[in-house]
């Protein structure tokens, strides 16, 4: 497996497998790598000629109160599960090298990024979409992988590739959930014992939102409400926002149908944590 640093090797590396007729997959990652990225780059080592792993922890996505200082790191562990997955290349590029001085371009999607995570995380949609398409000029993906728990940043990237016209196709991958449901992320890491426990109340209320679903449930303030009590149950939890909205567009809907997205943001003391399903009504 190479190591790319510098971000021009990195596109000159694309170019040349592109040029002699080779695919070239990208899993965009901030590193820490838990089950649900082993799952995308196995995914793009199935499809894909060759697999790229970028791995930047990237400082625009995160608010000033937020956890950049403290976000995991463990380079020398995620560059041997990235070879165990048969990555071609782990792209590890320095911030300076991303965001030299003197940066002035930014990639913002409008309407979609205000909702759910946009609300209460400002800047951080804008964040994720300057990077990603300067991670798509560089490595010059022909397929990109993203896990479907950041559903919402799985549709606002969804919309930016579409609306600039990248030719590239978008590969959203199941959520990969521990064995009580709990489901996989580099957060995890900030639980105690006692937080992870109660941390499976997001799977539960999202389970017990779909079953109010199936039970003929139409109303989304309704299901809303079955996730909150479920989420009550819990004292280490404090609901950020329990959604149900049109999947897709993340249209606000009172009466469901179609596929809709049950959406979850819930602290576990200082942690946040998200979740999500996509449910299609009857
Ligand atoms: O989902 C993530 O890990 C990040 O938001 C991404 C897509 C790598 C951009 O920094």
């Amino acid at each position: 497996m190479h190591k790319i640093s510098d971000p021009k090797e990195m596109q000159r590396y694309s170019l040349e497998e592109k040029r002699q007729g080779h695919t070239v997959g990208l899993v965009p990652t901030m590193g820490y790598f838990h089950a649900g990225h082993l799952s995308l780059m196995r995914r793009a080592r199935q499809e894909c000629d060759r697999v790229v792993v970028s791995l930047f922890v990237n400082p625009l996505q995160f608010g000033p109160q937020e956890d950049l200082a403290r976000y995991p790191r463990d380079l020398g562990r995620d560059a041997a599960l990235a070879a165990q997955e048969g990555v071609d290349v782990l792209f590890l590029p320095e911030v300076e090298a991303i965001y030299p001085p003197g940066y002035a371009t930014y990639v913002e999607v409008t309407g979609l990024t205000e909702p759910l995570c946009g609300r209460y995380r400002p800047g951080h949609f804008r964040g994720v979409t300057t990077v990603v398409a300067k991670l798509f000029n560089l490595v010059q993906p022909d397929v990109a992988y993203f896990g479907q728990k950041d559903y919402q940043q799985a549709v606002v990237v969804a919309r930016m590739t579409a609306d600039l016209g990248w030719p590239l196709r978008l590969v959203i991958c199941p959520t990969v959930r521990e064995a009580d449901g709990l489901a996989a992320s580099s957060r995890n890491v900030y639980l105690n014992a006692e937080e992870r426990r109660q941390a499976v109340c997001l799977y539960q209320a999202l389970e017990a939102g779909k079953q109010a679903i199936a039970a003929g449930a139409r109303r989304a303030q309704e299901v809303v409400r079955v996730m909150a009590e479920v989420i009550a149950r819990y004292p280490l939890a404090r609901i950020e926002y329990a959604e149900v909205r049109r999947a897709g567009d993340l249209a606000t809907m009172e009466e469901l149908r179609g596929e809709v997205v049950l959406a979850l943001a819930v602290w576990l003391g200082q942690t946040r944590l998200i979740d999500n399903a996509v449910v299609e009504v009857g």
